[in-house]
This record gives C-alpha cells, sequence and structure tokens, in this order.
C-alpha cells in the first residue's frame, strides 16, 4: 500500500555545513529537502563575529545548488571574548539567529569555547534583553564526569544556574540525549526549548558498542540507555511545542571517522526525513511529524512557517544510502539499521491517490 504524507516545507535547526569542499558536497543533501536550517559555527577558526558570519552565509550562498530556494540562518561562536555589543547588533541587522554556547572541550572544534561562564554573563545579559537566543551544547567536560552522565550533570552544574542568573534569556538546549533533560525543559517556563536529533530517536548506545564497535553511531552527546531514546521519542511525537528537530548532521570525510581516534558526528542530513517518517509511524504519530520539523522550531524562534510543502511517500522498495561524495572524501550517511521505506517526493513528482 502506498501512504503519502504532506507537511509544510521543513527547517533543520541544528546543522554542520563545514566549509570549502565538504561545504559544497553537503549542502545539496539539505537544501533538497530543508528550506532553512540554523547553521552551527565551530568552523576552524570559528565563527565568532558577525563580520564572520556575514562572510560566512555569503560562502554558503555561493555554494547553494541552482533553485535551491533555502535561507541559511547564522549562528555565533560564543568565546570568552565576545563583546556584547557585536552580537547584538548582528542579531538586529538580520545576520545572526543565535548564539551558540560550547563550553570549552565539549565536542569537535570546541577549543575556543567558554570555561568561566562569569566571563560572559554580560553578553548573556545583553542577549537577554534583545532577545537573542543562546543554543546550548549542554556537556560538562569535567573528565571525573563519565561521558554518559556529562549531559545530566550539566543541567544541575551550568544551565539551571545559569538560567537563574539571566531570567530573561531564551535558550535552547540543543541535542537532549537523556531522560533527564526532557524532564527539564517540561519542567521549564516560556524561555526554555530542545531541539532533538534523528539519530538520537533511532539509536542507543549498545547500537555503539555491542558486537563491535561501530564509529557512524559515535557522536557527541554520545547516544544513551534505552529507556532515555525512549523518552526523545515520546517528547518529539507528543506535540509538545518545545521539542523541535535539529538534525545535528556532522559530516565528517570517512576516513577521519574510521581512526584510531574517530571523530563525533553522524550524517543524516539526506535521510532525516524518510528516517523519521518512520519513526513517527511507528510510534502512531505521524500526523505531528509536520509540527516537530516545520512548525514549532519556527515558532520558537518567531519565524513563520515556510511556504510550500514536502511530500513523503512510501512505497515497497527500500532506499538505500552508503557514502555521500564529497571534493573532502566520501561521508557514510546515517543506517537506522531498518529498511527505508519511506522517500521523498521530486518537487514535481505526480503523487499518486492516498
Ligand atoms: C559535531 C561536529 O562534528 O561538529 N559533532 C557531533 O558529534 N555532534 C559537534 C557537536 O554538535 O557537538
Ligand atoms: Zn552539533
Amino acid at each position: 500500500m502506498t501512504r503519502t504524507l504532506t507537511i509544510p516545507r521543513p527547517d533543520d535547526w541544528h546543522l554542520h555545513l563545514r566549509d570549502g569542499a565538504m561545504m559544497a558536497g553537503v549542502l545539496p543533501a539539505t537544501t533538497a529537502h530543508f528550506a532553512r536550517a540554523l547553521i552551527m559555527p565551530n568552523l576552524v577558526p570559528p565563527v565568532v563575529t558577525g563580520l564572520d558570519a556575514a562572510a560566512y552565509r555569503d560562502r554558503i550562498v555561493d555554494a547553494l545548488p541552482q533553485g535551491a530556494g533555502f535561507t541559511p540562518l547564522m549562528t555565533l561562536y560564543l568565546t570568552e571574548a565576545t563583546v556584547a555589543a557585536d552580537v547584538v547588533a548582528a542579531h538586529k541587522a538580520g545576520m545572526i539567529t543565535a548564539v551558540k554556547l560550547y563550553p570549552a572541550g565539549a565536542t569537535t572544534n570546541s577549543a575556543s569555547g567558554v570555561r568561566d561562564f562569569d566571563r560572559v554573563r554580560a553578553v548573556f545579559e545583553a542577549m537577554a534583553e534583545a532577545g537573542v537566543p543562546l543554543c546550548v551544547h549542554g556537556e560538562v567536560t569535567d573528565p571525573a564526569v563519565d561521558i554518559f552522565d556529562r549531559e545530566a550533570v550539566f543541567i544541575d552544574r551550568v544551565l539551571d544556574p545559569l538560567r537563574r542568573a539571566v531570567p530573561g534569556l531564551r535558550v535552547v538546549m540543543e541535542h537532549v540525549t537523556t531522560a533527564d533533560a526532557v524532564a527539564y525543559v517540561q519542567s521549564a517556563d516560556a524561555g526554555l526549548a530542545a531541539t532533538i536529533t534523528t539519530h538520537h530517536l533511532v539509536i542507543n548506545r549498545n547500537h555503539i558498542l555491542a558486537g563491535g564497535i561501530r564509529p557512524h553511531y559515535y557522536c557527541l552527546p554520545v547516544a544513551k540507555r534505552e529507556r532515555h531514546r525512549l523518552e526523545l521519542l515520546a517528547a518529539a511525537t507528543s506535540g509538545d511545542a518545545r521539542f523541535f528537530l535539529g538534525t545535528d548532521s556532522a559530516p565528517h570525510a570517512d576516513a577521519l571517522k574510521l581512526a584510531p581516534c574517530g571523530c563525533a558526528g553522524c550524517f543524516t542530513a539526506p535521510n532525516t526525513l524518510p528516517v523519521l517518517a518512520h519513526m513517527f509511524e511507528a510510534a502512531d504519530a505521524l500526523p505531528r511529524l509536520g509540527d516537530f520539523v516545520a512548525r514549532f522550531g519556527a515558532a520558537f524562534y518567531g519565524l513563520a512557517q515556510n511556504p510550500g510543502t514536502l511530500t513523503l511517500i512510501k512505497g515497497d522498495t527500500p532506499q538505500s544510502f552508503g557514502a555521500w561524495p564529497t571534493g573532502a572524501g566520501p561521508v557514510t550517511v546515517f543506517d537506522p539499521g531498518f529498511e527505508v521505506l519511506w522517500r521523498v517526493a521530486c518537487r514535481d513528482e505526480r503523487l499518486p491517490r492516498p
């Protein structure tokens, strides 16, 4: 039986595009399906000023496939040297949509992140005043804290004190992976939301480690126990507007993933929507997919829903995704471990009757 689902054109509220040849290679995967994406600033060197963001946005726009109809929404990488006035001016000018906080050393290219949160207090206060959202990579970096506990500990040690100290600050907890984070977001008032990735809805930590080590499932925050995945799935499919899609699609060339010290990141841009359709259908929540991928995030960021629609079709032939070629080497697409029967219809495809 063929099924179809039509949703508004979606947004990806957490995306790594990189730069140069890698960016040119992965950009079409996102623009084929998404109308907008919040672009992460963890380049080397990072995107720290309004001018950096403008230059990076120009490079993205120059690399867009013809007729893409895609808007990159830019972020700044918060450092202890960030100047509050620059952040506010870049936001006012429409150049940036949010600021990204990486605790120093938490993840890929985060060495310039924040060590001492008191040093960025003035920036947070200016952001609260001007309504600039803060996107948070919520993991402590204390080596004494077990990697599977770093998100939960971050909530207690950093995030909750920060939100109490700067109550007007709008915060997105990025790529939440734990029941603790879900509960924290649910318990908060209007100023807090969370993104959830595609892969964290699909895998738990056994997928990374049981029966052999699978580097393509390694990302940060690392996937947790099955009970946490089930909480994420429940939150994503619940219709609670505080949870929306941020894929955290994070391409690394295979040579850098399949190494003695492999990079963190799952590349999900090409198959996110088919995989999510499968997961939402299995959870009996297909009618809520449009909210999760196209409505709730835009509402949090105060933006209109995208014009236009995207249609997904479920057929009988599984789609396969393998290596995605880029000028910086092949990147392996996330394998959800089940047959992907949903696909995104070509824009001019004649749709079968539902
Ligand atoms: C991201 C990357 O590769 O830039 N990696 C990841 O595992 N998610 C960084 C990040 O978002 O933590
Ligand atoms: Zn990320």
